[in-house]
């Protein structure tokens, strides 16, 4: 069976079957290739992320610069979960906080990525700040935010989406949307007039940082990488090539 990729706004169609090697990817002469965006910090050959002893600090700095910069969702980061088999599997979350305790997000503890957590508790994330042109690395281990930090950052959110989390058992097979908004009324009706607790399987888990690597376009793929490794209390860190 052949499938059809229409890669460009001229629909040149490649089939998958054919033999892909002869297929330029270079999108020279695509004409929906956008031009370098130049006003992007691109870092020059001889200059280097800075020196700095606190990979928590540098973190901030280039998170606030992602808020500024980037158009949407500068908290977006892949999660990348694994069984306990070490068979892995990545998805986006949102950041919603971090401290030298780690990074957290929030989730459904019986989704597929709680499942796996539950079985091997070792995680990734990564960053990708386009516009900036950065990239953050964090490996670690998770462990759950406590009960009185989930049901702070549940108070924040809107009714809407406390009630949708009560409707979506989250990863499960759904047989129909339908379905799904039955199950949202139900939540509507269940808790009309009061606030909506948050469901027990609902919380955050909390990336302990073992390894922070930041990541830094440099011209002609030079990039820069700085990796910090904890080695106890104190955070070690060294440049990798590129
Ligand atoms: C930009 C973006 C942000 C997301 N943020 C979250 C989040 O913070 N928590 C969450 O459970 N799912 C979030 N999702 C949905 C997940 O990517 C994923 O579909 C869902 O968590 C189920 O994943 P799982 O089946 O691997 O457990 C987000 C998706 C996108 C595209």
């Amino acid at each position: 069976m052949s499938r059809a990729v229409n890669r460009s706004a001229s629909a040149k169609t490649v089939s998958i079957d054919k033999d892909l090697r002869q297929v330029d990817f270079s999108c020279a002469g695509n004409p929906r290739r956008r031009p370098l965006n130049m006003d992007a910090p691109v870092m020059d050959a001889l200059s280097q992320i800075p020196d700095v002893a606190d990979p928590l600090a540098l973190f901030r700095t280039w998170f606030d610069q992602a808020e500024a910069r980037e158009p949407d969702l500068h908290n977006a980061m892949s999660l990348a979960t694994a069984t306990a088999e070490g068979r892995p599997s990545v998805r986006l979350v949102l950041l919603k906080d971090f401290s030298s305790q780690g990074f957290v997000f929030y989730t459904n503890t019986e989704s597929r990525k709680g499942t796996e957590i539950a079985a091997n508790p070792a995680a990734a994330v990564c960053f990708h700040w386009k516009s900036l042109r950065r990239q953050v690395r964090i490996e670690g281990d998770l462990v759950p935010v406590t009960a009185a930090e989930a049901d702070a950052y549940w108070a924040t959110r809107p009714r809407e989406s406390q009630l949708a989390a009560w409707a979506s058992a989250q990863s499960r097979p759904m047989p129909s949307r339908a379905l799904l908004q039955t199950r949202v009324a139900e939540c509507e009706a269940r808790f009309a007039g009061k606030p909506v607790p948050r469901p027990d399987q609902w919380t955050g888990y909390c990336l302990v940082p073992r390894n922070i690597e930041f990541w830094h376009d440099v011209r002609n793929r030079l990039h820069d990488r700085l990796i910090f490794r904890r080695i106890g209390d104190d955070w070690h860190s060294e440049r990798l090539y590129p």
